[in-house]
């Protein structure tokens, strides 16, 4: 059945290479994703060797497991390891047909990035952006071809995540959308296209559910009540968890963007500011039973 709002599939352009901005850990699950579906090429770029080799490094330890539990073939394996590469130069992208970034949370950024693309690809190649909160129509207003821009949101993790938010910006043409869609499709994700506005669907209702969690910790709530009390609804994680898995600096991002766009309905954790400005990914951490622990360093902070 054709996504509510797709275009014509007529109108897709085939994709036979992918370029993925970033080597993190969106992005090198994307890159695993993007080789094991779409059978081609992926070339992930970022500032500087030590990054790019550890995104690489992290897709070929993936593949290693898919092979251990019988995923995939030993030959399969290396063919799938082939397929993935690294590079610090963005002239790799100059016969790229999608580029996805996945770059830090900040819109200057991912504009810079993005003129930096333009310069090495073709008129047509698509520029997708899986950022959690903004504007796509900002992050595509500098550029010569801004209608070739378009938001392809993935969810942590990507491998299993069933989820695609794609996003129409002011200018996004057709054809730029039918391909994301045939690349969703082709990734055997299940594809919805939203609104460009703050945080596009998802991301509002998962940060106000684990902004309210973590600010009624703020507030003096045990965050074992916290992490507890919502256990009954059967949620696949406890918000904390979840917010864990996210990552609290991306959360707080989300947070603030939504803050700014909607002061009245989204607040921001006092607590999450402080321990992320001291550079922690999350205050609690569980054994292997699943009980959690206040981090010690943080509760010093
Ligand atoms: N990477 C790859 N595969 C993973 C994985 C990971 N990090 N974590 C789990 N898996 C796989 C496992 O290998 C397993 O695969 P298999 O059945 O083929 O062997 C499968 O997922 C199920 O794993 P488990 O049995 O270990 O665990 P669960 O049944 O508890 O499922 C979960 C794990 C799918 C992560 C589940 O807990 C869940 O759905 N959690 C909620 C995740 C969520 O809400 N994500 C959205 C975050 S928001 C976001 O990303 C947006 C961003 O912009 C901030």
């Amino acid at each position: 059945k054709k996504p509510a709002g797709a275009p014509d599939k007529s109108l897709a352009r085939a994709v036979t290479k992918v370029g993925i901005v970033g080597a993190g850990l969106m992005a090198s699950q994307m890159a695993l994703l993007f080789a094991r579906q779409l059978k081609v090429p992926v070339v992930l770029t970022d500032i500087d060797q030590a990054r790019v080799d550890k995104g690489v490094g992290y897709v070929h330890t993936e593949i290693d497991k898919l092979a251990a539990k019988g995923r995939v073939s030993p030959d399969g394996a290396n063919r799938l390891k082939a397929l993935v590469s690294g590079s610090l130069d963005k002239a790799a992208f100059s016969d790229a047909d999608f580029v996805i970034e996945a770059v830090f949370e900040e819109l200057g950024v991912k504009q810079t990035v993005f003129a930096e693309v333009e310069e090495h690809v073709s008129a047509e190649c698509v520029l997708a952006t899986n950022t959690s909160s903004l504007s796509i129509t900002d992050m595509a207003s500098k550029l010569k071809h801004p209608e070739r821009v378009v938001g392809f949101h993935f969810f942590n993790p990507v491998a299993v995540m069933p989820l695609l938010e794609i996003v129409r910006a002011d200018r996004t043409d057709d054809a730029t959308l039918a391909t994301a869609f045939a690349v969703g499709k082709a990734l055997r994700k299940s594809s919805v296209l939203v609104k460009d506005a703050p945080a596009f669907v998802v991301n509002r209702l998962l940060t106000r559910f684990m902004g309210e969690v973590v600010q009624s910790i703020d507030e003096g709530t045990p965050f074992e009540v916290a992490d507890n009390a919502l256990e009954p609804l059967g949620l696949p994680m406890s918000p904390l968890v979840l917010l864990q898995l996210v990552g609290a600096p991306v959360a707080l991002h989300v947070a603030e963007t939504m803050n700014r766009a909607f002061p009245d309905r989204f607040g921001v954790s006092d607590n999450m500011k402080k321990f992320v400005a001291a550079g922690k990914n999350a205050v609690w951490t569980w054994d292997a039973s699943g009980k959690p622990s206040v981090d010690p360093e943080v509760q010093a902070l």
